[in-house]
């Protein structure tokens, strides 16, 4: 699950999932990310719909677990947000850990997807897997055409 590592100072996506936000995890997940040196460029609290999760993982579309993610990504909001640091896309996939939380409690205790997933569909948070990724991504939840509202932080 790791990303290649850079010098240079990157821009990653990431996302608390529904089962995070709905599971009170978004203060520690941004206190995590505040404590490890990235900057929170962009945020927003979003509620995806059927036609937004599907674009974003089309590359999953044809496998067996796609209906259950769409279905899992579009029950409740999901906060959305641009992470920039150096070696930012290596370094946040690094900190969550494992896509597989079961498993990611046995050989990653410290990870985020450890501490606040719970199965291998419900793994609590997002993180581009490539500078390719990042790009379309950030993109991708960049457009006008999403919406969403940015949440105090007394509210996260
Ligand atoms: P993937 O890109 O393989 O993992 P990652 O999020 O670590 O980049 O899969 C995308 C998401 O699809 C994953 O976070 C959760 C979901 N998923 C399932 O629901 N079941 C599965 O068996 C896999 C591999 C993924
Ligand atoms: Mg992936």
């Amino acid at each position: 699950y790791s990303a290649n590592p850079t010098t240079k100072t990157e821009q990653t996506f990431a996302m608390i999932k529904p089962d995070g936000v709905s599971g009170n995890y978004s203060s520690a997940v941004r206190k995590i990310i505040l404590d490890s040196g990235f900057s929170i460029i962009r945020e927003v609290l979003v509620q995806l719909d059927e036609d937004t999760v599907k674009s974003f993982y089309a590359e999953h579309s044809e496998r067996s677990f796609f209906p259950s993610l769409v279905q899992y990504m579009t029950s409740g909001p999901a906060l959305a947000m641009v992470l920039e640091k150096v070696n930012a896309i290596a370094d946040w996939r690094a900190l969550i850990g494992p896509t597989d939380s079961g498993m990611a409690k046995v050989t990653h205790p410290q990870s985020i997807r450890a501490m606040c997933g719970l199965d291998k569909q419900r793994n609590c948070v997002h993180g581009s897997d490539s500078p390719q990724s990042a790009a379309r991504e950030i993109s991708f939840f960049t457009t006008k055409s999403l919406t969403g509202f940015i949440p105090k932080h007394d509210e996260l």
